[in-house]
């Protein structure tokens, strides 16, 4: 699989030693008590699993799931929301984990959904922001990296269902970006 890399953006360590300091900020920044974690699954499967466990105040955790994109490299249209939660959010701190802001639809989109269910807070992390992409105004409480904007895959993030358990961050081979015949 890395051989279908073109160029390794961020390594295994890097991604470990930054996920580290995120969740020391995030520890920080809530101080004590519980908060809600809420994942942006498949995409942020990785990534969450990981910051979890650097986060050292208790937290609750629930899934859900967004449709943005198909078998592309450019979303498609609005992001769809295809599970919905089952945590009660009333007055409660909620934290909602990404791996990346592109365009800000999908994030944007989650985030009011959260902020009419009455909430305390709420915040949001991604590892990746392609701040160069933003099509509407949004920005995260706590980013990893500034990225280029480029298709990255790994840690979490595919291409057409690909590649999400490469352990570092890269850029596709572009005879690779034009699917195969994969179906
Ligand atoms: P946004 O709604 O445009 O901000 O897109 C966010 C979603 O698009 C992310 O959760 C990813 O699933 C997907 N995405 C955006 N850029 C990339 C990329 O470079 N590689 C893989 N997925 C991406
Ligand atoms: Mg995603």
């Amino acid at each position: 699989m890395l051989e279908d890399l073109e160029n390794v953006l961020i390594s295994q360590r890097r991604i470990a030693r930054r996920t580290g300091e995120l969740g020391r900020e995030i520890t920080e920044y809530y101080g004590s008590g519980e908060i809600i974690v809420i994942s942006i699954i498949n995409g942020a499967l990785l990534f969450t699993a990981d910051l979890i466990r650097r986060i050292e105040i208790p937290i609750q955790l629930d899934c859900i799931r967004v449709a943005s994109y198909r078998n592309e490299t450019k979303p498609d249209s609005e992001p769809e929301l295809i599970y919905s939660v089952d945590l009660e959010v009333d007055n409660r701190r909620v934290l909602i984990i990404d791996d990346i802001l592109d365009t800000g639809r999908t994030l944007y989109m989650i985030s009011q959904i959260f902020v009419r269910m009455n909430p305390r807070s709420v915040h949001t992390c991604v590892l990746l922001d392609k701040k160069g992409r933003r099509e509407i105004p949004f920005e995260a409480d706590f980013v990893g990296f500034d990225i280029p904007d480029q298709f990255v895959v790994g840690y979490g993030l595919d291409f057409a269902g690909r590649y999400r358990n490469l352990p570092c961050i890269g850029t596709l081979r572009p005879e690779l970006q034009n699917p195969p015949d994969w179906a």
